[in-house]
């Protein structure tokens, strides 16, 4: 359970999120209501349905230990906020491909049938890509995931910031993670903000948008 205000003002979500550079260190969001965060973060659409997206929750004293020097200009995120969200692609997804449509024949969301067609059809696919192709497949995803958590979290009456700047180089092995199967995405930090975000400009549509 939430201590926050939960919303499903959809408007509340999209608007009021703002990157959140300081967080009050005294809310710390539970594991179970984290959990509960990521599982609804996880309803993000993927490519074949894979969910190549995996998660580090870093939200003990000493995994932010590990994580301050891997995220200098990002300091006061990692310090103040409940937990920093480190999402990571994993290379081997589809490890879990059995499994994901094994799981959708027995609770009756796909026929057997498609499972098979389906699977069959994508092994061969999966076996032959380029490192690079699947890369850039599962990072696609995993930052749908991420923009997800990041509405989710407003739901929940959270905060968040993505960020970028910290050493993807290094973040996997520092967390006992293989750096060549997990590839970094981001980080989120996550908690109660204690300053409000800065307004930003967008783009007009029409810079942004061809119509034809
Ligand atoms: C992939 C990604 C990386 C980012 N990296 C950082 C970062 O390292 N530090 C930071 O303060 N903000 C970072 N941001 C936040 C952006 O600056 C911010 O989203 C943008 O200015 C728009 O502001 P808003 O999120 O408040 O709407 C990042 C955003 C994205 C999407």
């Amino acid at each position: 359970m939430s201590n926050y205000q939960k919303t499903n003002d959809f408007n509340e979500i999209v608007y009021g999120r703002k990157s959140i550079k300081n967080y009050d260190p005294s809310v710390k969001i539970n594991r179970e209501e984290m959990a509960e965060i990521l599982a609804e973060a996880t309803r993000a659409p993927s490519s074949i349905n894979i969910q190549p997206w995996r998660f580090i929750v870093i939200d003990s004293e000493e995994g932010k230990e590990t994580l301050v020097p891997l995220a200098k200009f990002n300091k006061d995120k990692v310090v103040s906020s409940s937990a920093v969200i480190a999402v990571f692609a994993d290379m081997n997804n589809f490890d879990y491909a059995e499994e994901i449509y094994s799981k959708s024949v027995e609770l009756g969301y796909m026929p057997k049938e498609v499972k098979d067609y389906q699977l069959n059809a994508f092994k061969p696919i999966f076996a032959t890509m380029s490192k690079e192709v699947i890369r850039e497949s599962i990072v696609l995803d995993a930052g749908l995931v991420s923009m997800q958590l990041m509405l989710v979290a407003r739901a929940h009456g959270y905060d968040t910031n993505p960020i970028g700047g910290y050493e993807k180089d290094q973040i996997a092995e520092a967390y006992g993670l293989d750096k060549d199967r997990y590839v970094p995405v981001m980080l989120i930090s996550i908690g109660k903000a204690a300053s409000e975000g800065f307004q930003t400009y967008r783009l007009p549509v029409e810079t942004v948008t061809t119509w034809k």
